[in-house]
Order: C-alpha cells, then sequence, then structure tokens
C-alpha cells in the first residue's frame, strides 16, 4: 500500500488531515471488528477513513481554515471535498467500496446530506459508518471557527443528531457501545502531536519512513 506517498500528497497544504484521517480510520476499524465482519472490511474502512477528507487538499487552505462565516460559494467549494477524494482515491486504483464510502462520507441516513442527498441504504454501509466515526473525530478537534469539543459534548451533539435522523440509528448504538475502548484504541496507535499550520490548531504527523519515524515541518507553522 502506498500510505506514505499518498500521506505525503495531503501534508503538501495541511498537515491536520493525515492524522484526522488515521483516527477515523482507526475507529471505523474499530467498529466494524467490534460487529465481527473481519479483517478484510476493517482494513477496507482503515483506508476509506484514512483517506476520506484527501480532496480537502485540493481546496485553498485559507477556506478551509476560515473562522468566518462562509459565502454560498465556500460552502459549495468545501462540499466538493468528497468528489475530489473520490476522484484522488479512484486514481489509487482502489476498490468501489472504498471509492463509494470516501465520496459518501458527508451523506445524511435523512437525506440532509451532500454532495448527493442520498437516502438511507442508497448511501452505503461504509460511508454511513464513516459519517459517524467522522464526526466524532472532527467535533473533538479544535477548528478555526469552534473549540475542541470533550468526549460527552461530542456525544451529546451526536445524540441529538441521531434524533432527527443524521445517522443509521443501528450502526450509531454500535458507536456508543464501543467509542470509549475504540477511542483509546485510537490514542495509542495513532501518531501525531498537536501544532498549527497558517493559524489552523492542527496536528503534525509523525510518518514512518523506511521504518523509521520522521516530523514533517512546515517552516511557517508556529508551535503551539
Ligand atoms: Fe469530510
Ligand atoms: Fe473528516
Amino acid at each position: 500500500m502506498i500510505f506514505s506517498q499518498v500521506d505525503n500528497e495531503i501534508t503538501e497544504g495541511s498537515y491536520f488531515l493525515v492524522c484526522h484521517g488515521q483516527r477515523v480510520g482507526l475507529l471505523a476499524d474499530f467498529m466494524v471488528k467490534a460487529m465481527g465482519w473481519g479483517d478484510d472490511v476493517a482494513s477496507s474502512m482503515y483506508i476509506a477513513g484514512r483517506w476520506h477528507d484527501l480532496g480537502k487538499s485540493k481546496i485553498p487552505l485559507e477556506l478551509i481554515s476560515k473562522s468566518g462565516k462562509l459565502s454560498s460559494k465556500e460552502i459549495l467549494l468545501m462540499q466538493m471535498h468528497p468528489i475530489f477524494s473520490g476522484l484522488l482515491v479512484q486514481s489509487k486504483q482502489l476498490p468501489d467500496n472504498i471509492i463509494n464510502a470516501v465520496i459518501q462520507h458527508h451523506e445524511n441516513f435523512n437525506g440532509t446530506g451532500y454532495p448527493l442527498g442520498l437516502v438511507g441504504e442508497q448511501i452505503s454501509v461504509e460511508a454511513r459508518i464513516l459519517r459517524i466515526c467522522d464526526t466524532f473525530d472532527a467535533l473533538k478537534e479544535e477548528r478555526s471557527y469552534r473549540h475542541a469539543k470533550t468526549d460527552s459534548e461530542a456525544i451529546e451533539i451526536m445524540r441529538e443528531e441521531n434524533r432527527k435522523g443524521t445517522y443509521d440509528k443501528k450502526l450509531f448504538e454500535v458507536f456508543l457501545d464501543t467509542y470509549k475502548e475504540a477511542d483509546s484504541h485510537v490514542q495509542r496507535n495513532c501518531s501525531a502531536s498537536s501544532f498549527v499550520v497558517d493559524g489552523f490548531s492542527g496536528r503534525i504527523p509523525v510518518l514512518r519512513n523506511n521504518g523509521q519515524y520522521r516530523r514533517k515541518v512546515n517552516s511557517d507553522s508556529r508551535k503551539i
């Protein structure tokens, strides 16, 4: 697999995407294993999670890290990132279930998501799992427009979303049963340290290269 090559593509602009992807992949991998779905599905989920936001590397960092309200044009561009991710993942000749999971990771079970507005089981099960794991990790990250949420704050927000039908309810129940153990699994396995990139409070990855860990640091970045 070509993890380091793709990580390098992502890190050209946005270090935080690598660690967010790693964590979402690990959460999804853990959730699938908890359901007894087997290692093949789990490794597909890990890859899909790892690269679900790859398309954000094609969106200007000023827009991703913008703290003010986005214009309708900017929202539309941001909502294109799953398509960009899908095109980039497709260019790596990955299987369709991974490509679909990546393209559909912002689709909501009740049809209110994007980019296609798919409903219910029109959305692949892998994408429905990613939707949950991605939201949890995103809420717990510091963003330019809000502070990081605690675990319990993130879960409360997600319960409210679940009441509105945003998630596949059965999968959300599995997530609630497993997230604490999954999260400690993520903390043990995700190699990252906190950083600020262009004013964006994110993470800097520690990438394995030829068996050794190394740090990639943007010279313009500022340490917290
Ligand atoms: Fe995304
Ligand atoms: Fe994400």
